[in-house]
């Protein structure tokens, strides 16, 4: 071999070993990328922040992303990570790993012919590391007063619990993306359940068990699961190839959660989630509803501890609405109006199968002696399917535990399976429903039905009253009302009216798009119907387009009506909550009149206020 030779083959393995060790993309935002392959990249981070920027796009297939503290396995999250565009990017926290090594050891899935393909993915140059992540109430269709979480995806509620004057709401919740995976429990608290107080970081987030479905909290007034007098306990799903019952605890008054390191505490042999339990004082023990998902029932444990849990009861099967699973139960007894007496309400939440597809709640009625429920039957010995909402996006309602004054107070999920991930919303998706009351009262059938009313709480947001008119009668061609134009027209409506010898009255709702939401009350059936096929976009999915209808349970022909109006919900609460529908629309402007109508005669509007709201 000549010198010159050594030399140069010298230079060129310096120069490949070199090579090996430089990243191959470093894109100034405090990271440095290397692609080791044609679906396997490293992300270094070398700046300073508390946020990693992970940028998404929603259309592509998950990555799974390796979060390496210091060579550990810290955890695993599934994103959709963008390819062509990046539709948002979405926080990971690394504060907490200030001063140590952080490395996304990240794996794709799409199929690519080479490191080249794959090193033009639309993410790598956004990566970021930041100190600041925005938040802000951007988007067109956020809601201005319903709670929803400040990024990512949420479905049900959770953890409900009122303690010390605030009430906790958990939900499930994906931070990484807004559709559903990776499930955390996210958490907001409020004082007065209309302003919410976001937590950036999850309650409870995916472990060795799996990820974190649904499930309740109560205060532990006796200290009976050895977390402390007065703790908050904390019942959830772990769920990864099975689903199984975890425990967790809070004796910070709901600001940290540790998860109880003997987990689970209940497991089965079946699909079995969503645990929703309750102290029995009289019995002195824990009483848990945990839904037997695909068997259509629920199964009814106690235990003295949380810990041991003795199989008591199931309910449901062959009853009520069986076409879809069983999920997300709760079991409350409340009294029934303008009696001494009390019922005990088992809520069931069944998707699909609601009365207008997809998923809705549906709830029996009946007595509860601390280990078996017996629904209430008709005359003729029959249980009847009852739905707490007659709307289209009303699912997963559970109550508060430990509300003050006896309360009841439900949240619900404003959303639908059937199309809740591609509603066009982009840095969240979902609302929760507004805050309601839960009462019984017995209808003309001689059944006692639910009603949920909205919480009191929700009066302070009243501002100007906008619209005042008295009695007056109303025809075939209607009568107009302007809506408030303040923030993109949120108000409340409040109508009062009497069909008299109409066949129907209407309330329509249009804007300066043409688009429009006719909400009809039918005087020959006595049922109220709410049309949203031309309220606004609606293409998304075929399942959106709907009309709902609900009985009034009422047959005089009277009507009461409270609707709030949000940027992307209409909540329509009639005759004191007796009958609910929620539904969800999307304007391309806000609604802007109100058309009062009757027809096949006259009709008398007794009232009609419209409010403005403050939501600040
Ligand atoms: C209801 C539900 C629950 C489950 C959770 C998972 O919407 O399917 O049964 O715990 O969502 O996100």
């Amino acid at each position: 071999m000549t010198k010159t030779k050594t030399a140069t083959s010298a230079i060129l393995i310096a120069a490949a070993l070199s090579m090996a060790h430089m990243p191959l993309y470093a894109n100034k935002n405090g990271v440095e990328i290397e692609h080791l392959g044609v679906n396997n990249t490293l992300v270094r981070v070398t700046g300073e922040g508390k946020y990693l920027l992970l940028p998404i796009q929603e259309s592509n297939d998950e990555a799974t992303i390796n979060v390496i503290i210091d060579g550990k396995l810290q955890k695993s999250i599934n994103a959709r990570l963008a390819k062509s565009k990046v539709d948002y990017t979405v926080p990971l926290y690394i504060e907490d790993f200030k001063g140590k090594n952080i490395v996304l050891n990240i794996v794709t899935s799409q199929g690519r012919s080479s490191v080249r393909e794959a090193k033009e993915d639309a993410c790598w140059p956004i990566f970021e590391v930041t100190d600041s992540f925005n938040t802000a109430n951007r988007e067109k269709y956020r809601p201005a007063y319903h709670h929803t979480p400040l990024w990512g995806w949420m479905n049900d509620p959770n953890g409900m619990v009122y303690k010390d004057g605030k009430w906790h709401l958990c939900y499930q919740w994906n931070p990484y993306g807004s559709k559903w995976q990776n499930l955390s429990w996210g958490q907001s608290t409020s004082e007065d359940l209309v302003h919410w107080e976001h937590q950036e970081l999850p309650a409870l987030e995916p472990d060795g068990l799996g990820m974190i479905f649904s499930g309740s909290s109560a205060i532990d007034k006796t200290g009976s699961a050895g977390f402390g007098k007065d703790a908050i306990v904390t019942m959830f799903t772990s769920a990864a190839a099975s689903q199984i019952q975890s425990l967790a605890s809070s004796t910070d008054g709901g600001r940290t959660y540790d998860v109880y390191p003997g987990n689970p505490v209940l497991t089965l042999e079946s699909e079995a989630r969503d645990p929703n339990m309750f102290w029995d004082e009289k019995a002195g023990q824990w009483v848990l509803t945990l839904a037997h998902a695909l068997d259509h029932e629920m199964l009814i444990f106690t235990s003295p501890d949380m810990k041991e849990w003795t199989l008591q009861s199931r309910f449901g099967q062959g009853l009520g609405a069986q076409d879809g699973v069983w999920e997300c139960p709760d079991l409350f007894e409340i009294p029934i109006a303008g009696t001494d007496e009390k019922k005990w309400v088992l809520l069931c939440n069944i998707n699909p199968g609601g009365p207008f597809g997809g998923s809705a709640t549906q709830y029996f009625v009946g007595d509860f002696d601390g280990k078996v429920f017996t629904p209430d039957t008709d005359k003729d010995g029959n249980v009847k399917t009852k739905w707490l909402d007659y709307g289209k996006d009303h699912y997963a309602t559970v109550s508060f535990s430990d509300a003050p004054d006896n309360r009841r107070t439900v949240i619900g999920w404003m959303s639908n399976w059937q199309y809740a991930a591609e509603v066009p919303t982009m840095q969240f998706r979902s609302a929760n429903t507004l805050p309601r009351e839960i009462g019984l009262f017995r209808a003309a059938d001689g059944e006692l039905y639910a009603s949920s009313a909205p919480s009191p709480e929700l009066d302070a947001i009243r501002g100007k009253l906008a619209v005042n008119a008295g009695k007056t009668s109303i025809g075939k061609k209607g009568k107009q009302f302007q809506l408030p134009a303040a923030n993109d027209g949120i108000c409340e409506i409040i109508a009062e009216f009497n069909a008299l010898k109409s066949d129907s009255v209407t309330l329509t709702l249009t804007n300066t798009a043409g688009e429009k939401v006719a909400m009809t009350y039918n005087n020959l059936d006595r049922t109220m119907s709410f049309d949203r096929r031309h309220s606004g976009i609606t293409d998304f999915s075929e399942n959106f387009p709907a009309v709902t209808v609900s009985p009034t349970f009422e047959n005089d022909g009277k009507v009461s009506l409270r609707i709030f109006i949000d940027r992307s919900s209409i909540e329509m609460f009639g005759n004191n909550g007796q009958f609910v529908m929620t539904n969800l629309v999307f304007p391309n402007k806000p609604y802007s009149t109100l058309t009062v109508s009757a027809n096949g005669g006259n009709a008398r509007l007794n009232s009609l206020k419209i409010y403005s709201l403050n939501v600040n």
